[in-house]
């Protein structure tokens, strides 16, 4: 097996914590214990015993999960350590040598490598700037074949922060049906949404549609490393068993607190702290590049901690991002690691005067590129 190295999280890995300045974080400021939850409820988790819990997820938090999505109970979820094992227990159970995957693109690369890594084919349809980043439906329409076996979208998008539409949804789920194919939806930025509309879920749209999600984002919480699948019930189970393979359970502390996060009252109060620090800092970054309106033009986001700006310097993205790294200790991610050059993702999730300190760097640095 030849497993790709995932450029973009590699990236991320070696340098967001190495840096004065983090511009490209794609969550929201993270929560402390303290600010989250109340003494009394400090004091439970301070007392619980730290034993393995339920390998699927605690009762609770998947019958809080299952809230999210009518129709599911909790055998509908399935509690992972992070979106990024679901997303790998997604493509280790569900796809093979010789299937085609058909990929939104750009995304969050993980499902990339690791399809092709287990021998599957992966067709990229592309997200289009010139339809406000809108999917070319077109495009993924002719990319259906009967080796066709899953439809992946990341919906809201990272890095371009995009919303499906209810047309758009509709149309996906109908190519799906044509094709026999499964539909997975990367849900992990729903309720960031910078207008207060929580996006749809694929869930529940047809018996093939597999979601995933977790607090990683929306939420401001990575470090409780809490995810999840939710799907049809046999196939919840069947990731179930692969999950005993790859680490069998998540861990019981996160497992608690993100029941408590999904009680509704406080999820809102989560949600809406998060939209506001994401609304306040991209009224802030509109600022900054409109004073370098002919160098950085972006679609604002519709959900995410993230824009994706396009730019009109000729250096290389990769090549923008190391000579900001070494000079200013200001990391960003570039366009390259979503095979787009000429652009960087920026994330609005930190604090305002941080994300400012970081972009007034970037000016020093705009002055010596051409
Ligand atoms: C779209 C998307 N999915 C999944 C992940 C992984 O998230 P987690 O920290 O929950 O594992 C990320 C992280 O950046 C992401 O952007």
């Amino acid at each position: 097996m030849k497993i790709e190295i995932f450029e973009l999280e590699r990236a991320q890995s070696l340098y967001e914590n190495t840096v004065e300045y983090n511009l490209t974080e794609s969550g929201i400021h993270p929560y402390t214990l303290k600010e989250l939850l109340t003494e009394e409820e400090i004091g439970d988790l301070l007392s619980l015993r730290l034993g393995y819990g339920q390998t699927n997820g605690s009762i609770e938090l998947r019958d809080a999960v299952s809230r999210l999505y009518p129709g599911a109970d909790p055998d509908n979820v399935l509690v992972t350590n992070g979106t990024a094992e679901a997303n790998f227990l997604n493509i280790w159970c569900n796809i093979g040598p010789g299937d085609e995957l058909l990929l939104m693109v750009p995304n969050y690369m993980q499902m990339l490598g690791i399809a092709r890594s287990f021998g599957a084919t992966v067709k990229p349809f592309h997200l289009r700037e010139e339809l406000s980043w809108d999917p070319d439906l077109e495009e993924l329409k002719s990319l259906i074949t009967p080796r066709t076996k899953m439809i992946a979208v990341c919906n809201p998008n990272n890095p371009t922060g995009a919303v499906l539409s209810e047309e758009a949804m509709k149309e996906i789920v109908r190519l799906a049906k044509e094709a026999n194919a499964w539909i997975y939806a990367d849900e992990v930025y729903r309720g960031a949404e910078l207008d207060g509309k929580e996006t749809s879920s694929f869930f529940g749209l047809y018996d093939k549609a597999i979601i995933c999600c977790g607090l990683s984002k929306a939420y401001a919480l990575p470090g409780l490393r809490i995810g999840w699948l939710a799907g049809p019930k046999k196939t919840i189970e069947k990731c179930w068993s692969c999950h005993d393979y790859t680490s069998i359970s998540s861990g019981i502390l996160g497992n608690q607190v993100a029941a408590l996060v999904l009680q509704p009252e406080r999820r809102m109060k989560v949600l809406n702290r998060n939209r506001k620090i994401l609304k306040e800092n991209l009224t802030a970054l509109e600022e900054w590049a409109g004073k370098h309106k002919d160098l950085f033009s972006f679609i604002p986001p519709k959900a995410a901690g993230i824009v994706f700006v396009k730019y009109s310097m000729k250096i290389n993205s990769s090549e923008l991002m190391t000579k900001l790294r070494k000079e200013k200790s200001v990391f960003i991610v570039a366009g390259d690691l979503f095979g787009m050059d000429h652009y960087l993702r920026i994330g609005i999730g930190s604090e305002k005067d941080y994300l400012m300190a970081g972009l007034n760097l970037f000016d020093e640095v705009l002055r010596d590129v051409d």
